[in-house]
This record gives structure tokens, C-alpha cells and sequence, in this order.
């Protein structure tokens, strides 16, 4: 019997999974379609994408692909992106109840409030905001180029949402404008606590720490480097150490193990809010439910033309100045 991975309540064996991949990549072929996968996706989910990355690289894919069907396996926000940014393409979700957490930390009715609170700044958003919150902002931002977008912007005055820890982190490394940021925060992110990351390097104290910037301020004061998770493999498989502390989501070992399997990465066991080490709504897309919804062409993310008009701009001014 083949080694086993754990799908939903069921278990596949490698040949099953094998088997279903197949099907997916003869079904994409017969109907144009594309699948994008984020790096925090399940193993056999990332295996079957076309192209696996971080949100700024999948933004660009949706943008620029020429396929018929987009499926995303990622959460809402990022499959909003995409349909925002190919409104004529069909872009399927394979988990309509994957959202982000973070994202429904703030609404547009919060976001309209604050523009009279402050009328002089810029508001900025991370992309991982729904497509509401984006038609209110001026501009989206990923992790990969926030800190540089904005250092660029005439404003001084920068409103910054939904995330504390990214907003924190930007402002230390732009001095020269002033922060009002929102508090709201990545709960498996925001839940790795400074004290198990020292411990991890003190019991490890060869080792490189890489740490994503959705993390606690005090755990970002102990890191060698500090970045996206495309930025934190390009890191973590180069830096010369033979082990990388890695403070992120568990999905991107995958990756790493496959890019540089000489080396050896650290991920912590924190617990978080669902009582796992993963995030459980990254974790929602299974291989039978991108099959299922590839074959079937069924949960299609669908906005108003209006909201895909306002919400395009924030998200094409971070693509021109990136
Ligand atoms: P990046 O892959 O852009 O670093 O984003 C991390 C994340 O939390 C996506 O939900
Ligand atoms: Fe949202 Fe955090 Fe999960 Fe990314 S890792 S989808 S920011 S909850």
C-alpha cells in the first residue's frame, strides 16, 4: 500500500490521488482552464496548479492569462482578485466557504466612516480585503511590495487596513508618514508568540529565522529577514545555513522541502483559533472539490460590474507601481 495524505473525512492513497490529478489535468485541457494555487494550499492541490505563488504573483496570472476558466484555490479575497481583475473569464472557487478571516475584519461602511475621520490621508489596502473594502481604498498592497509602494506616495498621511502587524511593520521602515492603522490582524499569524520563537532559536541557534510580516510586531524583532511567502522561499532555499526557522503558515514547507530539499525548515506548533497549525479556511480546498467544481463548472464568483469597476483601480495602480 502507498503512503496515505488525509483529504476531508476521507483518506486517498497516492494513486488515487494520482488518479483524481489526472482527471483534473485532462479536464483543464479540454475546457481552457487555468488553476492557480496559493502556496498555503494542500500538497496534492499545489501539484495539480498550473502556477503556485503568493498573492501578488497569482494577481498578476489572473490578469494576464488567456484561459477561459480561472479555478483559484485560495481563499474569497484572492478569487474576487481574480474575477476583478478577468471580468470576462469564469473564475470557480473549489471552497465558496474558504474566506479570510483577516479580511472580514473590516467593511466598506467602516472604511466610508474613517475617510471622514481623515480626509487628508491615502487609504491603502492589503489585498487581502473583500471586493467592497477595495472599492472604498485608493490603493492595494501585498506583502511582497508594500513597504516600497508607499515610501513612493506623495501623501504623508497613510490609512492602512485591515492588518495591524503588516501595517506596523511598514510603518517602521516608512518614516517619513504618518500611520493610522486598522487592528485587525491574521489570526494563525498573529497567534506565534516572540517567547516560542526564541525558544526555537535557542534550541536551534544555527539556524536562519524567516518570519512573514503578518506576524506579532515582537516576533518580527527577531527575524534575519522579513518578507512575502514568495520572498521567504527565495530566502530560506538560498540563504547560506543549512537550517531555516520558518514563522508562517505550515503549507509553504511543501514548497520549500521540493525547492531545497538539502536544507531543513522549522515551522512552529502553535496552536491557533481552529485548533490547528494550518489555516483551516487555505485548507478547505480539497482535490475532489477543485475536480468536482472544474467538471461540474459550479461555484462561480460572481460581482456587480459597478463594485468590479471601483475595485479594479486600487488593485491595477499596485500592479503599475510594482
Ligand atoms: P502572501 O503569499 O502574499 O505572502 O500572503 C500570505 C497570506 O496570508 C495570504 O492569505
Ligand atoms: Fe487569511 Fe491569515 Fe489564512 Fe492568509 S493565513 S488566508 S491572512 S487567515
Amino acid at each position: 500500500m502507498a503512503s496515505v495524505q488525509l483529504v476531508e473525512d476521507k483518506v486517498l492513497t497516492t494513486e488515487e490521488i494520482k488518479d483524481l490529478q489526472q482527471k483534473v489535468r485532462d479536464l483543464a485541457r479540454q475546457k481552457n482552464a487555468v488553476i492557480l494555487a496559493h502556496y498555503y494550499q494542500r500538497p496534492e492541490v499545489q501539484d495539480v496548479a498550473d502556477f503556485v505563488g503568493d498573492s501578488l504573483d497569482l494577481s498578476r496570472k489572473a490578469a494576464n492569462t488567456d484561459a477561459d476558466i480561472i479555478v483559484f484555490c485560495g481563499v474569497r479575497f484572492m478569487c474576487e482578485t481574480a474575477k476583478i481583475l478577468s471580468p470576462r473569464k469564469k473564475v470557480l472557487h473549489p471552497n465558496p466557504e474558504s474566506g479570510c478571516p483577516m479580511a472580514d475584519m473590516v467593511s466598506a461602511q467602516q472604511v466610508r466612516k474613517l475617510r471622514t475621520e481623515h480626509p487628508d490621508a491615502e487609504f491603502v489596502a492589503y489585498i487581502n480585503t473583500t471586493a467592497d473594502v477595495k472599492a472604498e481604498v485608493d490603493l492595494c498592497v501585498t506583502s511582497a511590495n508594500a513597504p516600497k509602494i508607499i515610501s513612493k506616495l506623495e501623501s504623508k498621511k497613510i490609512v492602512f487596513l485591515p492588518d495591524q502587524a503588516l501595517g506596523n511593520w511598514i510603518a517602521k521602515q516608512v518614516q517619513d508618514k504618518e500611520f493610522v492603522i486598522w487592528k485587525g490582524f491574521c489570526p494563525p499569524h498573529f497567534e506565534f508568540t516572540a517567547r516560542e520563537v526564541q525558544a526555537l532559536k535557542e534550541r536551534y541557534p544555527d539556524a536562519k529565522l524567516a518570519v512573514h510580516p503578518e506576524c506579532h510586531p515582537k516576533v518580527i524583532e527577531l527575524a534575519d529577514f522579513v518578507g512575502s511567502t514568495s520572498q521567504i522561499i527565495r530566502y530560506a532555499t538560498t540563504v547560506d545555513s543549512k537550517r531555516v526557522i520558518v514563522i508562517t503558515e505550515v503549507g509553504l514547507k511543501y514548497t520549500l522541502q521540493k525547492k531545497n530539499p538539502d536544507k531543513e525548515y522549522i515551522f512552529p506548533e502553535t496552536m491557533n483559533y481552529c485548533g490547528t497549525v494550518y489555516c483551516c479556511t487555505m485548507k478547505g480546498i480539497t482535490l475532489p472539490k477543485v475536480y468536482e467544481t472544474l467538471k461540474e463548472e459550479i461555484n462561480e464568483v460572481t460581482l456587480p460590474p459597478d463594485l468590479i469597476e471601483r475595485a479594479r483601480r486600487p488593485i491595477e495602480r499596485m500592479l503599475r507601481l510594482s
